[in-house]
């Protein structure tokens, strides 16, 4: 098995689809490592997100993810940043393939509902972003 990080955004939590979109990761066969809600200020989502630093819309993603609580979390699964990247579906929704969460969820490119990391390398760096060894059992 390995682990993912993931974060349910601003719009999601706001809309009330932390549960469900909790409830498709477990039927997933994700196991939750570690769970927390919180805030971030600009500054810190732009740590983050500090790999699109040069990007046009770096700005607008700074301030949407520090716009309202989200829901980060530590998943472990066999081949889990893959398996997680197929669940959460494109970062555009509209090409998102039916059944992803994105498909469901999300909004907008910027307001697309969750993240999934990219590579294990980055799962293990943003999960601690987040916590600390204590919180990841
Ligand atoms: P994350 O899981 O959030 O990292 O999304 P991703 O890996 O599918 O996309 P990427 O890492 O390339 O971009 C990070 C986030 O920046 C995306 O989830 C989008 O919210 C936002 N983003 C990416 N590309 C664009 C874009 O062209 N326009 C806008 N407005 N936002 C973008
Ligand atoms: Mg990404």
């Amino acid at each position: 098995t390995n682990r993912t990080f993931t974060m349910i955004k601003p719009d999601a939590v706001a809309d009330g689809n932390s549960g469900a979109i909790i409830k498709m990761i477990e039927e997933a066969g994700f196991r939750i490592v570690a769970m927390k809600k919180a805030l971030l200020t600009q500054t810190r989502a732009g740590e983050f997100y500090a790999v699109h630093a040069e990007r046009p819309f770096y700005a607008d993603l700074c301030e949407y993810m520090s716009s309202g609580a989200i829901v980060p979390m530590i998943l472990e699964k066999e081949n889990a940043v893959a398996d997680f990247r197929k669940l959460i579906g494109a970062t555009d929704p509209t090409k998102a393939d039916e059944g992803t969460i994105r498909k469901l969820f999300a909004k907008s490119m910027s307001a697309n509902a969750i993240h999934g990391s990219d590579s294990d390398e980055n799962a293990a760096i943003e999960s601690s972003f987040f916590f600390a060894g204590l919180e990841q059992f």
